[in-house]
């Protein structure tokens, strides 16, 4: 029997007919808003330190982050995320050096705010740029000890937000520190100071680069016991509850690309924005894999944040931000 060509009413392709109509009815797309852009900041004066692993992104000293963060905000970014990378001697046990107001990071974060008063700060709390175990809680006997961890992270969110961070983002994943961090900041009289929850970050091998970029990696063990099992979807939806309920005022799925159906999940289960960050180990994919001549990088990009979007997500943290930013610029 002859196919019944006059059947065929429906006919998706002619909503791709042109680029008009194509971008008429395109249902996801990138904006520089979206947008947050991790830096590393090193000690020092008039440094640039390329990181291996990690193509056309650097540690800067102070002075030339600020430079970086200029010629960002030109390209119409407005958003940040600062990391330090610390020698062994601002390191110990119980990350001491995390909450002293003349460390490096604090300095930084009250430079960014009073060069760019309107630039938005997002800090990271987590014991591991600062522990000489390399661990993001007070490691004894073999253990990661939650709650005595969480008097660390209160007062480096103190400090942080008394430096002028505009949201602190705990990457510890130790249990109930957004309850504690939004109890530390209210007393503190830091009610309009937010909180961005590292709320299903996974155990992942995606972060070895960043590990390299600040000489953090675990000098012992791994991360297995507070970092979620990548094996558990069901298990993200409880810690976006918890958070949530304890006053997270966004919630973060990290790693991004091979987590598309957490965003995803989490996006439909909860009504705070959601935060992806694209982490070193997919940047670093991508960037070698377009220095080989094998893929478009710059396609591949656009093609990756575009799918993390589409996922749910509304805010990226990612190491592309200024590459896109100049891309969208020119369109
Ligand atoms: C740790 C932290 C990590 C990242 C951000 N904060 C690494 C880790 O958990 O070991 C990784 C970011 C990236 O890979 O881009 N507090």
């Amino acid at each position: 029997m002859p196919f019944d060509f006059q059947s065929m009413r429906s006919r998706p392709r002619r909503n791709r007919q042109s680029a008009a109509l194509r971008a008429m009815v395109e249902e996801t797309s990138l904006s520089v808003a979206d947008f947050i852009f991790p830096i590393f900041v090193i000690e020092g004066t008039n440094k640039k330190e390329p990181i291996t692993s990690m193509p056309n992104i650097f540690r800067y000293s102070l002075d030339k982050l600020l430079e970086e963060i200029e010629e960002c905000y030109a390209l119409g970014i407005r958003a940040f995320a600062p990391f330090p990378s610390l020698t062994d001697e601002h390191k110990d046990s119980m990350a001491t050096s995390s909450y002293d107001p003349e460390n490096l990071y604090l300095k930084t974060i009250t430079a960014i705010k009073e060069k760019f008063p309107d630039v938005f700060v997002m800090t990271d709390v987590a014991m591991d740029p600062y522990s000489s175990d390399g661990h993001d809680g007070i490691y004894k006997n073999g253990k990661i000890i939650n709650d005595e961890t969480l008097e660390i992270l209160g007062k480096m969110a103190v400090a942080q937000a008394r430096a002028g961070a505009d949201y602190v983002a705990p990457s510890d994943m130790m249990d109930g520190r957004v309850g504690y961090l939004r109890n530390a900041l209210d007393e503190a009289g830091f009610q309009d100071v937010g909180i961005i929850a590292y709320t299903a970050k996974y155990a992942s091998a995606f972060y070895g680069p960043f590990r390299d970029a600040l000489d953090s990696a675990p000098r012992f063990g791994d991360k297995k016991t507070y970092q979620m099992n990548p094996a558990n979807v069901r298990e993200a939806l409880l810690e976006a509850k918890l958070d949530i309920e304890e006053g997270a005022d966004m919630i973060m799925v990290k790693p991004a690309l091979s987590y598309l159906d957490v965003i995803s999940r989490v996006n439909q289960n909860s009504h705070v924005p959601i935060v992806a960050y694209n982490v070193s180990g997919e940047y670093a994919m991508i960037k070698a894999g377009a220095e080989k001549g094998w893929i478009d990088g710059e396609k591949v990009m656009l093609e990756v944040l575009l799918s993390i979007k589409r996922a749910g997500a509304k805010v990226i943290l990612s190491y592309f931000a200024k590459e896109v930013a100049q891309i969208l610029s020119k369109i």
